[in-house]
């Protein structure tokens, strides 16, 4: 089994939604028992609360559930999980500081860095600017999670 985390600042919007995308992506390739799945939030300013709204509306609308409670990434986190997604660079300075070993460091990845075409940026924070601002994070989010599913189906020889 491969466990991958996808994390951001409150894991109440850019997180949850990664974690809801790849979730579908992984379901239609029928892999669900290769690959397991869950999000963090690099704070716990919003410790068990339920994804924003506008987050749950706007990828709802595309087909999307977003599920789960905020919770706070924590170091223990680094023995469960092979791929640790950050939505931006902020959040990967910050899971890089929980780090102990090259180990733990080479599982941290930028969401964007599996994102053809892109590399390096981040997904923008979405809760405090407009609606528009979730249909970006969506769109990122769709491009980034099918390239990390064909890396991870290529690196573990998932068919
Ligand atoms: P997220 O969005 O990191 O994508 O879940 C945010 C949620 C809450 C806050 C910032 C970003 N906040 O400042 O409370």
């Amino acid at each position: 089994m491969v466990h991958v985390c996808f994390v951001c600042l409150g894991n109440i919007c850019r997180s949850p939604t990664g974690e809801a995308i790849f979730r579908h992506m992984v379901a239609e390739a029928g892999l669900e028992d290769r690959i397991g799945i869950d999000s963090a939030g690099t704070s716990g300013w919003h410790l068990e609360e339920a994804p924003d709204a506008r987050a749950t509306g706007f990828a709802g609308e595309r087909g999307y559930e977003l599920s789960g409670l905020s919770r706070q990434f924590v170091v223990d986190d680094l023995d469960r999980f092979d791929y640790v997604i950050a939505m931006d660079g902020q959040n990967r300075t910050d899971l890089l500081s929980l780090c102990r070993t090259d180990d733990d460091r080479q599982k941290i990845s930028l969401m964007r860095d599996h994102e053809p075409e892109a590399g390096g940026e981040d997904v923008p924070d979405p809760f405090y600017g407009g609606d528009g601002g979730f249909q970006v994070v969506l769109d990122m989010c769709e491009r980034a999670c099918a390239g990390l599913l064909e890396r991870i189906r290529a690196k573990h020889d998932l068919a």
